[in-house]
């Protein structure tokens, strides 16, 4: 028999110590604003609905979580002015419209509860009237302490309103209660600010549990909260180690995993190798065998098995083929197609760019808006005209082809399977199939010119003195 469960975020606050204009819990946390981590452990299958508040300026937050969880019974609602963690926790309730017989309470501002905690705390209550996180803190300064008579939980004495014993009490409050709706009710009813901060403290529901209220301590580190923007930076180097240790137990070598970013929805293969500084970002896929040295930041692409990018490139929206090659110094822009073994080597800028099976741009070129067939091979230098100011054209090369050094060739234009372009050439008009084009100014040599140049300008240098 499973008891209904609907939650409230607490996400009022004014998060002053962020120094910021964006809401403290939407700063984002290895890739995800604070509160969508919040709300999604907060719903999970025996949620009925979720109360999120808010502050008066909550729209971000709300068009955010709405965005991110288009399909959850989410409920926003304003506390406006903030009064206290209790007063959030009335405002959230009344909001709640779903019969529930129990009710989750956590803080926009926890984003490294993992999800396992959270059936603990479901198993800890069971028929008690209330279960809370704790944690034993080496510095509990700021947090609440959990004040305990023989086993279970009495009370809560914030900080600034604990004594001298009470502060040397390192179990703290970590913010995160599972509560039944009668008792939160009553609860609820009969706060008062009667505190060091003048505030109505959801704590004091620990009070009212009256003994029968069980404790779930976990780490410390699973339970910090972030206030300030070194806060953030903790909470981030533990979403990112926890993120890199699922790897590379799933068989994916990190030459230093303390510099990789890797975001939530990257999907990494066995044996993909990820060298020191690299950032992989948004939807990220790398397939087996794939390796991404160093330094190199890497967003929205796929990398198909076997792929490699080198040192100092820039890859985003792409797809990368099987054992195709990127860089070193390489920049892949959105709807970049590399087929397999493509190689697209260093300063080479590609944008909305189809390089078939084997093509080769080596060195030096940007190529945009273009379709270039099997085993072309783009000279250095190689530049496409996809602009003329007001308009983007397509430049398509046939397959097989070679464009010599130093080509520019002016969209729209074609250039037929297997056609040699000389270099230097300036390409504006269709090239058939098999084609030689030259498009250049012919050369002139002038024999022995050089010495008389030489003599010339000598002979000007002594007029001169
Ligand atoms: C609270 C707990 C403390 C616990 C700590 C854990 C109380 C009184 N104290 O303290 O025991 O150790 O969390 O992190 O509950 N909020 C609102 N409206 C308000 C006030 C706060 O929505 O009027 C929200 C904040 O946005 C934040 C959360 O509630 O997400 C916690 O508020 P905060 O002021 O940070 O509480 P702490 O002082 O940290
Ligand atoms: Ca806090």
């Amino acid at each position: 028999m499973h008891a209904r469960t609907a939650a409230i975020v607490l996400a009022a606050g004014q998060g002053t110590r962020m120094r910021s204009d964006l809401p403290k819990v939407l700063h984002p946390c290895a890739g995800e604003p604070l509160i969508v981590r919040a709300v999604r452990w907060a719903l999970a299958d025996d949620c009925a609905q979720v109360a999120v508040v808010v502050p008066a300026e909550g729209r971000r937050i709300r068009d955010i979580l709405a965005a991110t969880f288009p399909e959850a019974p989410l409920v926003f609602v304003v506390q406006d002015p903030p009064r206290g963690t209790g007063d959030a926790a009335r405002v959230g309730l009344a909001a709640l419209d779903v019969e529930a017989d129990q009710v989750l309470i956590l803080c926009g501002d926890v984003p490294l509860l993992q999800p396992h905690t959270r059936a603990e705390l479901v198993a800890a209550k069971k028929s008690l009237p209330l279960a809370l996180l704790t944690a034993h803190a080496d510095d509990p300064s700021g947090y609440g302490r959990v004040i305990r008579d023989a086993e279970r939980p009495v009370r809560i004495v914030e900080h600034r309103d604990a004594d001298a014993a009470t502060l040397a009490v390192q179990e703290i409050n970590a913010g995160v209660y599972l509560c039944d709706r009668p008792l939160l009710e009553s609860t609820l009813a009969g706060l008062n600010a009667d505190n060091a901060q003048g505030e109505l403290y959801l704590t004091d529901i620990v009070s009212a549990a009256q003994g029968n209220a069980a404790a779930v301590t976990v780490a410390m580190e699973e339970v910090q909260g972030v206030n300030t923007r070194a806060d953030l930076a903790r909470a981030e180097a533990v979403l990112r180690r926890r993120t890199v240790e699922a790897h590379m137990l799933a068989g994916v070598t990190f030459e230093d995993p303390t510099s990789a970013w890797v975001d939530d929805d990257v999907r990494l293969a066995p044996d993909v190798f990820i060298g020191v500084g690299v950032q992989l970002r948004g939807a990220v896929q790398v397939k087996r065998g794939a390796c991404i040295q160093g330094p190199a930041v890497v967003l929205d692409t796929t990398l198909e098995a076997g792929a490699r990018v080198l040192p100092f490139s820039h890859l985003e929206g792409a797809q990368v083929g099987e054992g195709a090659t990127v860089g070193p110094f390489a920049r892949l822009r959105p709807g970049t197609v590399l087929e397999a073994q493509a190689k697209v080597g260093n300063f080479v800028e590609t944008k909305k760019a189809h390089l078939g099976p084997g093509v080769k741009a080596s060195h030096l070129s940007y190529l945009g808006d273009t379709t270039i067939g099997a085993e072309a091979n783009i000279g250095a230098g190689t530049i496409t005209c996809n602009y003329d100011g007001q308009n983007k054209s397509k430049t398509t090369v046939g397959a097989g082809v070679f464009v010599g050094s130093n080509s520019t060739l002016v969209a729209p234009v074609d250039i037929g399977a297997r056609a040699y372009i000389a270099a230097g050439s300036t390409i504006n008009r269709p090239v058939p199939a098999d084609a030689l084009a030259f498009g250049r100014t012919r050369q002139v040599t002038r024999e022995g010119y050089a010495t008389r140049l030489r003599e010339q300008q000598a002979d000007r240098k002594k007029e001169r003195k």
